[in-house]
């Protein structure tokens, strides 16, 4: 077992990682003393694979539990589903000791983590993240939220979670593609800080590719650890936080113009990826083997890194101005300097940006 810690003063928490430690979880809440009573989040495909080992671990360590399950979809992350989860809390007299814990994906993790920070003006809660895209990064970090019908991930709030606890395993019934798009936030992590993670990432693709236990918990792990480095620096994002967004200013406008069903999110973030890299070589901060070197990756982990023919540029131009990443009219980018070290780029002329998206 590898244990992380995000250092946030009174507020830091425990990422544990394993295999085969779903069961545990139980065990390891007892230890943390949380009130006995508590909530256990999902939705019904994931409940239907993990529910069992996760209910009776908790029942076995005397906690007091029940479930609420939400559809399966990033369209049921919204208002309502909370306010429903809200009623079930009350309906089980939840008090303001209790636990909530999200087992599943990002949509999970998100909808549960916003609920914990509003009920009774906040209750702790546990991750239980059940995707990589989820073990990697949105079970950390304490981003929490709900989608607006006019914007994704509108309405939340920073509250961070009491412990993440990542059970590896859980990734073996996983869909491919889904594994793969969680794959591009990981190679996220060897561009914006760790070159030498990004070569073991190409010379281990195959072992990864194959879900080899070491090499998931090695990915894991790094992945871990950087998030958790920048996230104890720049909790709410007030600057270098910003640099987890590398491929994200192009990969949302990416996901809005097609309006969230032809990419997954990785996907999206891939292409954006590669194209926020090409910027750079146009603004002539990267060279051109850096930018090779990330298409070839994503070519590995068979991601996708160019834009479609049939997405037009000044469709992803306006969906970019109005991202709440933009402050002030000033679109802000991440790019590459070389592999291992990105900076945070406002000010990039516009015929700069539509050189980047359009295909060569
Ligand atoms: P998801 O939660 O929708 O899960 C993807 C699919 O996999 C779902 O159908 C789910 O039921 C299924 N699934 C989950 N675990 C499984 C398992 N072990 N075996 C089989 N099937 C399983 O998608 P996601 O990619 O995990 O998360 C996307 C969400 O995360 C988005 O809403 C995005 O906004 C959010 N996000 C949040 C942050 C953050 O910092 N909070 C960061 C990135 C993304
Ligand atoms: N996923 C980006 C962040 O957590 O800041």
């Amino acid at each position: 077992m590898d244990i992380l810690t995000v250092n946030l003063g009174n507020r830091s928490y425990d990422i544990v990682i394993g295999s085969g430690i779903l069961s545990g979880i139980g065990e390891k809440m007892r230890q943390m003393r949380f009130s006995p009573k508590v909530c256990v989040i999902s939705n019904p495909a994931v409940f239907s694979l993990y529910g069992d080992t996760v209910m009776s671990s908790l029942e076995e360590a005397y906690l007091e539990c029940f479930h609420v399950l939400i559809p399966d979809g990033e369209e049921y992350k919204n208002f309502q589903q909370s306010y429903h989860v809200v009623t079930e809390l009350l309906g089980n007299k939840l008090d303001r000791q209790s636990c909530l814990v999200a087992l599943g994906g990002g949509v999970i993790g998100d909808l549960t983590g916003f609920v914990a920070s509003v009920y009774m003006r906040g209750i702790h809660f546990v991750q239980l993240p059940t995707t990589l895209l989820a073990q990697v990064d949105s079970s950390v970090g304490g981003k929490t939220g709900v989608n607006h019908h006019l914007g994704k991930n509108m309405i939340g709030s920073f509250y961070q979670p009491r412990l993440v606890w990542i059970d590896t395993d859980t990734l073996r019934t996983l869909a491919q593609r889904q594994f793969l798009s969680g794959m591009a936030e990981v190679i996220k992590y060897g561009v914006i800080w760790d070159g030498s993670f990004f070569d073991y990432l190409m010379r281990k693709n195959q072992k990864i590719i194959g879900l080899d236990r070491d090499a998931l918990r090695t990915i894991i792990k790094r992945s871990c650890q950087i998030k958790a480095a920048v996230v104890s620096q720049d909790e709410r994002e007030e600057g270098m936080r910003a640099i987890l967004n590398y491929g994200h200013t192009i990969g949302h406008a990416i996901e809005t113009e097609t309006n969230y069903t032809r990419f997954l999110h990785g996907e999206a973030v891939a292409i954006g990826m590669h194209l926020e890299a090409r910027l750079s070589r146009i603004l002539k901060i990267a060279d051109d083997g850096t930018v090779s070197r990330i298409r070839e990756m994503l070519d590995v982990y068979s991601l996708p890194s160019a834009l479609p023919k049939d997405i037009q540029c000044n469709a992803l131009f306006k969906h970019m101005s109005l991202d709440k990443k933009t402050l002030e009219g000033q679109m802000k980018f991440i790019i590459p300097e070389q592999i291992g070290k990105v900076r945070i780029q406002t000010g990039v002329h516009p015929d700069d940006i539509k050189e980047a998206l359009n295909p060569a």
